[in-house]
């Protein structure tokens, strides 16, 4: 086929960026830069490996698994439908980290599912350590596989567990980072073909979208060293849920103070708190 046949095809079965995801495949599945796909755009190809890969992505399957890597914050990471494919709106959550982590810091990264976010923390500072927690067995092996290949798994412990539930042990950390599941059951009933093949578990976050944050915002601040941070990343229709369970913790004397960030398309997004 060639790239106008398959940016056709992707865009018959609906793909959202067919001409992005045809250049990505094409350049991927032949080893071509973009500029070698740009010159050879009308030429026609027949590789099994293409054929396969324009298939799975017209029946929507996402891109990243059938790349079985995708990029975040600016490292490459291995995915695949045993974890949430990383995205970039949580770059902002990390940001936010790697500002607030002080040298030698300890973290806990709950919900850590492929590890992208204590992972890429830990790649770009070599003096923290990290505890990453995830309740999928399947997620913290794409984790560990993670941390492998980016060279920092001596610095990271993974914990099986469920975070609405008490973090076992008493270590105390600088830092609580967490993107939990936050779509609310109702929405998960009608949402683009390709989020049906991520886990549910990653993304279902209950009848308000905030089974697993309520108990984490009761628990998780009492583990927070004075003066440590709370990340919580949110759904956009849950800022005022997130900001009323954050004010009853300030007035319980759990945090100290707290606000409500917003992504870059204007939404809340971001729980910042400190103890
Ligand atoms: C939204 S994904 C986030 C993954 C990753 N941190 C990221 O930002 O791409 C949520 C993760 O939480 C995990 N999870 C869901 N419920 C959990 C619970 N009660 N305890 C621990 N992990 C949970 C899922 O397995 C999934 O890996």
């Amino acid at each position: 086929m060639t790239y106008r046949e398959l940016c056709a095809r992707l865009h018959e079965a609906g793909v959202p960026d067919p001409e992005r995801d045809a250049a990505i495949l094409m350049e991927e599945a032949l080893g071509l830069s973009s500029a070698g796909l740009m010159a050879r755009r009308n030429e026609y190809f027949d590789d099994p490996r293409l054929n396969e890969w324009a298939r799975r992505r017209a029946s929507r399957e996402p891109l990243q698994y059938i790349l079985g890597r995708w990029s975040f914050m600016g490292l490459d990471f291995s995915v695949c439908p045993d974890c949430l494919i990383p995205r970039a709106d949580t770059e902002l959550l990390c940001e936010e980290a790697l500002r607030s982590l002080p040298r030698g810091g300890v973290f806990a990264d709950l919900c850590t599912g492929s590890g992208c976010i204590a992972l890429s923390i830990l790649k770009l500072r070599g003096d923290c350590r990290a505890l990453a927690v995830d309740l999928s067995p399947e997620a913290l092996a794409v984790a560990k596989k993670n941390a492998k290949e980016l060279g920092v798994a001596d610095r990271v412990t993974f914990l099986l567990h469920d975070v609405t539930e008490p973090l076992p042990g008493d270590e105390s950390f600088d830092l609580i980072v967490s993107n939990p599941p936050y779509v609310p059951t109702e929405d998960t009933k009608a949402l683009e073909p390709e989020l049906y093949h991520e886990p549910m578990l990653a993304l279902d976050g209950g009848g308000d979208g905030m089974s697993v944050i309520r108990p984490m915002l009761t628990h998780v601040p009492t583990r927070l060293r004075p003066g440590g941070k709370l990340l919580i990343e949110f759904g956009y229709q849950s800022g005022g849920l997130v900001a009323d369970l954050a004010h009853e913790a300030t007035i319980a004397g759990r945090l100290a103070r707290y606000e409500i960030r917003k992504d870059l398309s204007g939404n809340d997004r971001l729980l910042v708190a400190e103890a």
